[in-house]
């Protein structure tokens, strides 16, 4: 439980692990050229890396937009899932969040996704909209969670 893991920036070197864990865990992964992008191109992305001596094992896209900090994707290599990695990465995450100035972090998840939704309650998300048929893949709703960290 108590597993030593590292947190630290993700860079172009950390592309391809990330994307092996993207396409595991999602069924509409972003590309390669999209994490390109992210690490040279957007000036608001900031991803975090979780890894431990077993490599990356997980990692966290975040979009810092003066106070606001979006969430773009978090993942947590299947075979590790159920540890308490995606809770520390969270953690970690808000973490970063807050010492870059954001007052105010929110997420979409899928409706059905629950595992994700009660890591993000549990770590103080609230529920806000719902932004119906979100998902190009099956139209599925996205469920607007938030947390302000000054509440
Ligand atoms: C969501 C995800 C990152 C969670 O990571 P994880 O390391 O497996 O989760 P943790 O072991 O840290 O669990 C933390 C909390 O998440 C929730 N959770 C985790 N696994 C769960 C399960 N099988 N069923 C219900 N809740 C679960 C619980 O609230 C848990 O806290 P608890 O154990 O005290 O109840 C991981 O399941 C994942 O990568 N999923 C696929 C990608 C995805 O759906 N990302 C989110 C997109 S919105």
């Amino acid at each position: 439980m108590n597993e030593e893991v590292t947190f630290r920036k993700m860079t172009i070197a950390d592309i391809d692990a990330v994307y092996d864990i993207e396409t595991l865990s999602f069924s509409l992964p972003w590309t390669k050229e999209a994490f390109f992008y992210e690490m040279v191109e957007n000036q608001h992305a900031y991803y975090v890396i979780a890894e431990t001596d077993k490599g990356i094992v997980g990692y966290c896209g975040l979009w810092l937009v003066l106070d606001e900090c979006h969430v773009t994707n978090i993942a947590i290599r299947p075979d590790e899932r159920g540890k308490k990695l995606g809770e520390r990465l969270m953690k970690a995450a808000m973490e970063i969040a807050k010492e870059q100035g954001a007052i105010l972090m929110t997420l979409e998840a899928r409706v059905s996704n629950h595992v994700a939704q009660n890591l993000y309650r549990k770590l103080g998300f609230k529920n806000g909209g719902i932004r119906k048929r979100y998902y190009s893949d099956n139209y599925e709703d996205a469920l607007v969670m938030w947390v302000n960290f000054n509440e």
